[in-house]
């Protein structure tokens, strides 16, 4: 379990769902971590091996100084997660400009923001790796969620074309695609879990995820143990995107409620 020891990493939208899991486990794994976010960090984030920014992923300014605080408390960066993201469920119809363009400010922009801040302080510290949380909407289409989808098809894609870029630099450009992870963004009016994973029986796994799920497979990326792993997207979904059933043959699972 450390597998960080000595690794210094950035995290954004850390103060709550898999931002906050993510830290917790980096901080589990023996890194030191800056955690940022637009909203204040939660009361209990403890010990010297970690701090909180406050970064609005949208504001380069802010990004300048983000990096140059991490470098500044712990003298490097290794690791940037590029986790802050927004949600809106709508029907594409409903969708005005603004909200588009929020989203993709947010979610594909803010990503490539924090690229750009972060690269020379990642070549600083002799190469590292970049974490982008794409998701499943990022790989294969959902409805009312169509600006999202292409905001997350964007941060699949860029950090594919980028990975090519810095990896001759000794900087490894990732992507995880999680699914169903039951955090305020997935589940905004809390309903309680039982219920909630109801609607999972046509999945695979049969059930929601949680944030740690996420936050196993990003310690991973930022680890010397994924050292090969250069534009690879990593789905943890609970097989959402592995394919689909055909309910009436044999091998697809039951409904519960018929
Ligand atoms: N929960 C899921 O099932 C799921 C699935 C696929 C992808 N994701 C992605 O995982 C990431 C984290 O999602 P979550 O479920 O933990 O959501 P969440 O809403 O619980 O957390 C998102 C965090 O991002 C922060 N944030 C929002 N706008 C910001 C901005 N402009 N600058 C900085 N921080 C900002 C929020 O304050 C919040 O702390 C997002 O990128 C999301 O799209 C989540």
């Amino acid at each position: 379990m450390n597998r960080l020891e000595g690794k210094v990493a950035l995290v954004t939208g850390a103060s709550r769902g898999i931002g906050a899991a993510i830290v917790a486990r980096f901080l589990a794994e023996g890194a030191r971590v800056m955690a940022t976010d637009v909203l204040p960090a939660p009361p209990d984030r403890d010990g010297d091996r970690a701090d909180f920014a406050t970064l609005d992923v949208t504001d380069a300014a802010q990004w300048a100084a983000a990096v140059a605080a991490t470098e500044q408390r712990f003298g490097r960066l290794d690791c940037l997660v590029n986790n802050a993201g927004i949600i809106r469920f709508s029907r594409f119809d409903d969708l005005d400009e603004a909200m588009m363009r929020q989203i993709i400010d947010v979610n594909l922009i803010g990503t490539m923001l924090g690229c750009h801040a972060a690269i020379p302080a990642l070549e600083r510290a002799g190469g590292g790796s970049i974490i982008n949380m794409s998701s499943a909407d990022g790989i294969s289409g959902a409805n009312s969620l169509t600006a999202y989808c292409a905001s997350k098809f964007g941060v699949r894609g860029f950090t594919k074309a980028l990975a090519l870029e810095l990896g001759p630099r000794r900087i490894r450009v990732n992507s995880i695609h999680p699914g169903g992870i039951l955090t305020e963004m997935a589940n905004p009016t809390n309903i309680p879990r039982h219920l909630y994973d109801r609607g999972y029986w046509i999945y695979p796994a049969q059930r929601s995820g949680d944030p740690a799920d996420v936050a196993a497979a990003a310690a991973y990326l930022a680890s010397d143990d994924a050292a090969y792993c250069i534009g690879t997207e990593l789905s943890v979904d609970g097989g959402l995107n592995a394919g689909h059933y055909y309910m009436t043959m044999p091998g697809a699972p039951r409904n519960p409620t018929a």
